[in-house]
């Protein structure tokens, strides 16, 4: 397993480009399902998550062509060769489950393995399987798989999502878009990844109304056709980089970074001392005088702090003046990268879903490990600023959703190089 040596070298200065974003990537990219003409999308990420959906979409007899070194997927689902999606495709990713809806509505059936837990939560799918009931889906679950089936087709239907899950609200849009008569989903989550997925299935002829609203209509029709769509920007690794800079001083340009991705993150920044400037190319970021202020955080869903960001907050909380409290709202057991800061001389106090930081001068390089993505990201960016050498372990985690990461960081003039194992 690869390790990456960051060691604390000053303000970072230049530009980053800003990729398209994963967790877009990885819902439109089912979305070929639905159509048996082809779907290609450009400004796609390169990363290892939307690997293992190509082989997943492949594993169905999805045709999956990634060109320009990964940047356009060419995708078509002629015909779909099976419904299962497989336990050891599955397990590896829990977007996975984002085909269920498309093959409800395309095959009328699925087979899907449950994603089972990861590092941050249990994450079940009761939201997901509670709407698709809703519109006619009989789903059933047995040894791990959920079986799905829709004789005749799935029905529109009213629904209220009891949390407004990103996932469920991706799973329910795509599978109502062919269902017969009208869906109108309620309390659906209004991030902007799920707003790309509504604009690319109407360049697919879907008929969808109130995206980025709490209330989602759609209209089912017989078919839909082809498309090309760009992946939107990448909004959590935009949020991730303009913390470099916050940490570590300097000026940062950020690539097609957009502030209307990021208001409330950008908000707390503000709050911290940290100026977020509008440019033509993108927004560039930099401390404005001095010491980071600590400022409180609470996780919510979009249009409030992304959970995505709290990993990456805490890094630079670790060294704000003051006192920081974090509130994780949505995963129950996102506070890994706690105690690896600490093992940096930070000082948390972590309750259940409450991390209290006390921020010090200054970090201290140590060996540390990485549990998920977004905390691989914090350990990243605490070791840029920290005394001395600090070397991430396990980072396969940082490769499923940071492309070129030495790259982008080494470019700014980060002492960052990775170690093959
Ligand atoms: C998406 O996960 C993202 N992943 C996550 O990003 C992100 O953290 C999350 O949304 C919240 O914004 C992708 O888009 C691929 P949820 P998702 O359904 O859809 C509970 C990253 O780092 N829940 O909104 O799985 C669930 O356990 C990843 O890129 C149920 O209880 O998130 C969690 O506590 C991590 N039952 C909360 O809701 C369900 O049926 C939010 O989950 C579904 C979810």
């Amino acid at each position: 397993m690869d390790s990456i040596i960051v060691t604390g070298n000053g303000p970072l200065n230049g530009t980053i480009p800003i990729a398209g974003a994963k967790n877009a990537c990885l819902t439109l990219m089912p979305a070929t399902l639905l159509s048996d003409e082809p779907l290609t999308l450009t400004n796609a990420p390169r990363l290892s998550d939307i690997k293992t959906m190509s082989e997943l979409l492949r594993s169905l007899g999805a045709e999956v062509t990634s060109m320009q070194d990964g940047q356009v997927l060419a995708m078509s689902s002629h015909t779909i060769a099976t419904t299962k999606a497989d336990y050891e495709i599955v397990r590896k990713m829990r977007a996975s489950n984002l085909v269920l809806g498309p093959l409800l509505a395309r095959e009328h059936e699925a087979v899907v393995s449950l994603p089972g837990g990861c590092a941050i939560g249990a994450r079940p799918m009761d939201i997901h399987i509670t709407a698709l009931e809703a519109l006619g889906a009989e789903i059933e679950l047995k040894d791990g798989y959920l079986h799905a089936k829709a004789p005749g087709g799935l029905k529109g239907a009213t629904h209220e999502l009891r949390f407004a899950s990103v996932g469920a609200t991706e799973n329910v849009v795509m599978a109502a878009t062919l269902a017969k008569g009208t869906t109108v989903l309620k309390n659906a989550a209004r991030e902007p990844e799920i707003v790309d997925l509504v604009h690319c299935l109407r360049k697919m002829g879907a008929q969808i109304e109130g995206e980025g609203t709490s209330t989602i209509t759609i209209q089912g029709v017989d078919r839909l056709h082809g498309a090309t769509h760009p992946v939107v920007t990448d909004r959590i690794e935009l949020g991730t980089y303009m913390l470099a800079p916050a940490i570590c001083g300097g000026e940062v340009e950020l690539l097609g970074g957009r502030i209307d991705l990021l208001e409330a993150f950008c908000e707390k920044l503000d709050a911290a001392g940290i100026s977020v400037e509008e440019t033509e190319k993108g927004l560039k970021v930099a401390r404005k005088n001095g010491r980071v202020k600590a400022v409180d955080v609470v996780t919510e869903p979009f249009p409030g702090f992304p959970t995505d960001l709290q990993a990456q907050m805490m890094a630079l909380m670790c060294t704000a003046e003051g006192t920081a409290v974090l509130e994780e709202k949505i995963f129950e057991n996102r506070f890994m990268h706690a105690p690896e800061l600490m093992r940096m001389g930070a000082s948390i106090e972590v309750q259940g879903g409450t991390a209290t930081v006390h921020g010090v001068e200054r970090l201290k390089g140590a060996p540390v490990m990485a549990t998920d993505l977004r905390a691989s990201i914090s350990l990243i960016l605490a070791g840029l600023a920290a005394e001395g050498e600090t070397i991430v372990n396990r980072v396969y985690h940082l490769d499923r959703g940071y492309e070129r990461v030495e790259e982008k960081l080494g470019a700014l003039g980060a002492k960052i190089e990775r170690v093959k194992s």
